[in-house]
């Protein structure tokens, strides 16, 4: 796993949770592990599944103006020329000379010419090094100006350099010895059909390097090259639902305001990777778009982040744990005229969970000009506002909230998680407080002693009970009572019944609650009951 030693502890014990009980596990662990890349085990696959399905429930069957889809992950790539994630998302990576950190230059510490840039490594012998480093690269390139003797280590901590040109340093280290900017795309590229584009790619390279093409033109012509086949794995599923604007619109004659639902996986090339699930190259959106008249973008745009506050907080995170940002004038995207971060107050800090944004008209303008065809609405009720007749034609403008599902899965398991101390401050248990709808499993049923072919009888049938009325309920018979309890503590399963010789004479059980380890003697019948109607309530 990756559990970098820069992480919180709490982050890390969750971490050692989600491999311990079967959530989440490194990507081809047995391999040596794909960095930034996750597999979802068992519990995992179940919490994921039960959050997506519960944000679905919300935002498209328990209503009647929103409608879900499903596109293609691989689109057309004048999609992406058209929504500008081809041209407009070009990132600029740097990277550090010390530490070798890569990172993006517009969003790394800024600094001012001249100011003292101290060099910070995580131990000394990593200080060491850098300082060997920072020497040479001043006695190679004379990069900042500045003499060799003033450079001093102090512990892990290298003084005497200053910021020259470049207005900013290292996120990690500080360094201002930095790489030339690149510009990087973010988005994975691949290319469609039995054509291997690289013998193309050769052939004009050869031709370009006789031609004494410099190195940035050579690599706009193998760019030209890979491009005539390319395709890109999306980035987002919002351009699925906008490019299919018209057919969903026309298919149900649904009137504006509609909004288009869909859950799925996104592919990011991102430069950091980071907090374990929480920024991944692989990972799943849940996203809407909200089709609306032109000027009740910002009423929308109100409306819908009431909701996702209402969503998140009725899943059981924390009220005190959960805010809005509003995004400065300078952070905006190139197609938003205001948007909100959802945040959670992860172990690390305030960090992004969702984003609401106002997009305008600006996809389904782009896609206009990228396809030439018309994405208008048509409605004949309402009055053109220019001309003051009946009958108006518009372009319509979008709000969209766009959560992250496997952020969300995240936030989930830090929110539930909680340890417990003894009277002598010793750790007791470890529980996942999980809501209920959410819990992988809602009940086990354990027989107190497995070697009783009567009690396992009857336990069995119980769980068959469960399943049949829907509920997922799992048979455990495996080691002693208190450790299943202890395991069904730690992946969140709300209840727990405990079949024993009194059941097989009365069909009375022992349910034991999750969070407070209450426990009960109730008739089986009134078990289903009770967590059904946890299931419904999400109170235990
Ligand atoms: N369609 C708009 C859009 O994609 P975004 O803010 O880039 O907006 C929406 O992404 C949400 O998707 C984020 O709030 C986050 O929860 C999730 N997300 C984005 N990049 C991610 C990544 N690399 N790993 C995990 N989740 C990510």
């Amino acid at each position: 796993m990756t559990e970098s030693a820069r992480e919180p502890e709490l982050m890390q014990k969750i971490v050692s949770l989600c491999k311990r009980r079967g959530f989440v596990f490194q990507s081809s662990e047995i391999y040596g592990g794909l960095k930034s890349a996750y597999d979802y085990g068992p519990m995992g696959v179940e919490l994921k599944r039960n959050l997506m399905s519960e944000w679905w429930t919300f935002m498209v069957t328990s209503r009647e103006d929103v409608v879900g889809m499903e596109s293609s992950i691989i689109m057309h790539p004048d999609v992406w020329r058209a929504s500008g994630h081809v041209g407009n998302f070009n990132d600029p990576l740097v990277d550090c000379l010390v530490c070798q950190e890569r990172f993006r230059a517009d969003k790394a510490p800024k600094v001012q010419p001249g100011t003292a840039t101290p060099i910070t490594l995580a131990d000394k012998a990593r200080a060491k090094l850098a300082e060997d480093k920072v020497k040479a690269l001043l006695l190679a390139a004379d990069a900042t100006g500045q003499a060799v003797d003033t450079i001093k280590r102090d512990g892990t901590t290298i003084v005497g350099t200053a910021a020259k040109e470049r207005e900013y340093v290292c996120p990690n280290c500080g360094s201002p010895f930095l790489s030339k900017e690149r510009n990087f795309n973010g988005m994975f590229r691949s290319s469609l059909g039995p054509t291997d584009p690289m013998a193309s790619v050769i052939e004009v390279l050869r031709q370009g390097v006789a031609e004494g093409k410099t190195d940035e033109e050579l690599r706009a012509l193998a760019d030209q090259v890979m491009n005539r086949s390319a395709v890109f794995l999306r980035p987002e599923t919002a351009q699925g639902m906008f490019v299919q604007f018209q057919n969903v619109q026309q298919s149900l004659s649904i009137k504006v305001p509609f909004g288009i639902a869909q859950m799925g996986k996104s592919f990011r090339n991102e430069i950091t990777v980071e907090h374990f699930i929480f920024r991944s190259c692989e990972f799943e959106q849940m996203e809407m778009e909200f089709f609306c008249e032109p000027g009740t973008g910002p009423k929308w745009l109100e409306y819908w982040k009431e909701q996702r506050r209402l969503w998140w907080e009725g899943l059981g995170l924390k009220k005190e744990k959960l805010r809005f940002r509003a995004h400065g004038e300078d952070e905006l995207a190139h197609y938003s005229d205001g948007c909100f971060d959802v945040e959670y107050e992860f172990p690390w800090g305030f960090d992004e969970l969702e984003g609401i944004a106002s997009r305008t008209d600006y996809d389904l303008n782009a896609h206009m000009i990228g396809s030439k065809k018309k994405l208008h609405y048509f409605d004949p009720e309402a009055d053109d506002p220019e001309t003051g007749k009946k009958g108006y034609r518009y372009v319509p403008h979008v709000v969209e909230p766009a959560a992250g599902a496997t952020r969300g899965v995240l936030a989930v398991l830090c929110d539930a998680y909680a340890e417990e101390l003894d009277e002598q401050g010793e750790l007791s248990r470890v529980v996942l407080r999980l809501h209920p709808r959410l819990a992988p499993y809602k009940v086990a049923v354990l027989p107190l002693v497995k070697k009783d072919e009567q009690l396992v009888e009857r336990a069995r049938a119980i769980t068959e009970q469960f399943l049949r009325a829907g509920i997922a309920a799992k048979y455990d018979e495996q080691h002693t009572i208190g450790k299943r309890y202890a395991k069904h503590d730690e992946i969140g399963t709300p209840y727990c019944l405990t079949i024993d010789a009194e059941t097989l004479s009365d069909t009375t059980v022992t349910i034991r609650f999750r969070d407070d380890k209450r426990q009960e003697r109730i008739p089986v019948q009134r078990a289903v009951e009770i967590v059904a109607e946890a299931l419904r309530t999400g109170r235990l």
